[in-house]
């Protein structure tokens, strides 16, 4: 078997567990994400949350820790939001930051244990749907995309943030080299985990990005899909309308 396609299984059989895999680094992923990013990661959650358009309520699909549905809500782009995950002690710790927030008293947050790729929702039961890295992590991408179509009201927009590769070469050969060997070394010193941190590196290079995975959107039955590159290509904002 090639490198690449025995890397490819490796990240389906992470995929199979994902759930375990994020409750095991649930308590040092935050702290993890801001300082290997040098926080352009909150930068990249406040653009994606700008390019979003107003809804009552939004479903935040694998809401992790909370910190996209946390930028909804201080943007006020929104009044209620459901988020869903399958690691239950990331949303532990995502319940926690939301309870903090004092000046958000009349807002809504909702947590529920659920798959993205079987939703327990009815047809049309959102206004918005909001994904940020969630989506390289399913098992079946199309399977999660049209979930995410079924559950979106009709005109409703969806709106995705997840890693991507970089085009330029001189990008990639830094971004290699960081992901393949920065990042692992310190997320497993940090993290006491020893394959979280190489299945994110696996998982962003075995993924699709860009034109690829906008047509991923159209199959699932959304159109006007359009996406915009942050710093470098490192990450991409999709949206798409139902
Ligand atoms: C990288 S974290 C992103 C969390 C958060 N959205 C953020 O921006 O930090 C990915 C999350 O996706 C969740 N996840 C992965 N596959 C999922 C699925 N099929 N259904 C629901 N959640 C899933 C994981 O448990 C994890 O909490």
């Amino acid at each position: 078997m090639s490198k690449k396609s025995s890397n490819f299984v490796a990240v389906l059989e992470e995929k199979q567990h994902i759930g375990q895999l994020f409750d095991r680094i649930a308590s040092t992923y935050d702290g993890l994400n801001h300082g290997l990013s040098l926080n352009i990661d909150r930068r990249w959650r406040r653009k994606t949350v700008s390019l979003m358009a107003p809804a009552k309520h939004v479903l935040d699909v694998a809401i992790g820790t909370a910190d996209l549905t946390i930028e909804m809500l201080r943007q006020g782009k929104v009044e209620q939001v459901t988020g869903i995950d399958l690691s239950d002690q990331m949303m532990a710790i995502g319940q926690g930051k939301v309870e903090r927030m004092k000046d958000l008293a009349n807002e809504q947050v909702q947590f529920v244990h659920a798959n993205a790729q079987a939703m327990p929702f009815e047809d049309a039961s959102f206004d918005g749907v909001t994904c940020a890295f969630g989506c390289r992590n399913f098992s079946n991408l199309d399977e999660g995309l049209r979930e995410m179509y079924r559950v979106l009201k009709p005109g409703g927009q969806v709106t995705i943030l997840e890693f991507s590769y970089p085009t330029r070469r001189y990008i990639r050969v830094l971004y290699d080299f960081y992901f393949t060997h920065v990042l692992p070394t310190i997320g497993r010193i940090v993290s006491r985990d020893k394959t979280a941190y190489t299945y994110l590196n696996k998982s962003v290079k075995s993924f699709c990005w860009g034109e690829a995975f906008a047509q991923h959107l159209h199959d699932a039955g959304f159109k006007e899909e359009s996406f915009e590159t942050l710093t470098f290509g490192i990450a991409t904002i999709y949206t798409a309308i139902k």
